[in-house]
């Protein structure tokens, strides 16, 4: 198919200011980027290798972040005081991360320390949140996790107490819980906007993971239907979703991990095998591009339209105002205490299978 010659004219500009700029610019990109942007990043990767990489690079002076908002924040609060970190498009948020405000969170904090007496309640946080919850992790003894950290995340926080406050993602929670052999009972769902998050005193002392009220559009519109349909259709394929689906979706799939697992696990399926796949379209489209000796199919079509909004046209922008437009930052008091929480996430190992 030919190349649009706008697209062309928007590549070849965007190409000949990353070399004029060299050594000075770094061009991360998310695995759910559209394929054009993806050709032209310096290194794609999910939340938390993007992170590994924003901390890493401290020679470069320019960061421009093809991602949403929490993971370009995150990039800054890693950066070097020398460096900048833009993201093309400032609206590109996520609907998760917005589910948990830090008032809501000192909230719920102050009602589960009242009535968890002598426990130890470790916070932690998700990746997909701001950098106030951040901070919040790093004042109280927690930590942040990716869905490529999760569990070592939990596994660190129960050596160091006895109850977690998980947010903003129930699924992911729930599901690392799961894999963790927690009861059912033992895990409980915090709704900011009732009292006592809809809980009786008993199910908060009772409660070793409690988890906050917030999802993923984007993951939980996979549904059991989705599975049984594809199994029925192609009864030898594997069925790989991400750990923001539900524990039913979870429950009915050959695997489950984060998005460099899946990554992984398609490359390391066998020619000639069939994987159908959970999670964000663009990937799934990218992973069908590189892996052609496989086929791989998406159990339903499910895009992050915060996600999309980083194109040609934005990334171009950023790049002729570099330094200057859409500039990400955070006040340094914030930075400071979130940075704590951050740099314990990246002292976790990560399974990226
Ligand atoms: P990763 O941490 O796997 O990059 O995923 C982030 C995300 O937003 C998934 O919906
Ligand atoms: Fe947020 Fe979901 Fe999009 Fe990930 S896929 S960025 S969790 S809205």
């Amino acid at each position: 198919m030919a190349v649009p010659v706008e697209t062309e004219k928007l590549v070849g500009d965007i190409r000949a200011i990353k070399e004029a700029l060299g050594k000075e610019l770094l061009i991360l990109t998310h695995h759910y980027q559209r394929k054009e942007i993806i050709d032209l990043g310096d290194f794609r990767g999910d939340s938390f290798g993007l992170s590994q990489k924003a901390a890493e690079n401290s020679q470069v002076r320019f960061i421009v972040f093809c991602g949403v908002h929490f993971m370009a924040e995150s990039a800054a609060i890693l950066a070097q005081p020398h460096q900048t970190v833009q993201i093309p498009d400032y609206e590109a948020g996520c609907w998760m991360a917005d589910m948990a405000d830090s008032h809501d969170v000192e909230k719920a904090w102050e009602e589960i320390a009242s009535i968890s007496g002598d426990s130890t309640v470790v916070p932690l946080v998700y990746m997909n949140s701001d950098a106030y919850l951040k901070a919040f992790c790093g004042r109280h003894g927690g930590t942040v996790c990716t869905s490529s950290n999760a569990d070592q995340a939990m596994r660190w926080g129960f050596s160091i107490g006895q109850k977690i406050l998980f947010f903003p993602d129930q699924h992911l929670g729930r599901n690392v819980g799961n894999q963790m052999g927690l009861k059912p009972e033992e895990m409980i769902v915090w709704d900011p906007k009732k009292p006592s998050g809809g809980n009786g005193p008993e199910d908060i002392a009772r409660a070793r993971l409690i988890l906050w009220d917030g999802y993923c559009l984007v993951h939980t519109r996979f549904e059991v239907e989705h599975i049984l349909q594809m199994r029925e259709k192609f009864p030898e394929a594997k069925i790989v979703v991400h750990p923001e689906c539900t524990q039913e979706v979870v429950a009915l799939s050959d695997a489950c991990g984060s998005t460099s697992f899946i990554v992984n696990y398609v490359k390391n399926a066998p020619p000639g095998a069939t994987i159908i796949i959970g999670t964000e379209i663009n990937l799934i489209h990218r992973l069908a591009l590189v892996n052609r000796d496989k086929t791989v199919l998406e159990l339903h079509r499910s895009l992050c339209p915060n996600m999309f909004r980083i194109n040609l046209k934005n990334l171009l922008w950023t790049l002729e105002n570099i330094g200057q437009v859409n500039v990400v930052t955070v006040p340094d008091a914030v930075k400071a205490d979130a940075l704590i929480a951050l740099n314990q996430m990246l002292k976790l190992p990560s399974n990226t299978g």
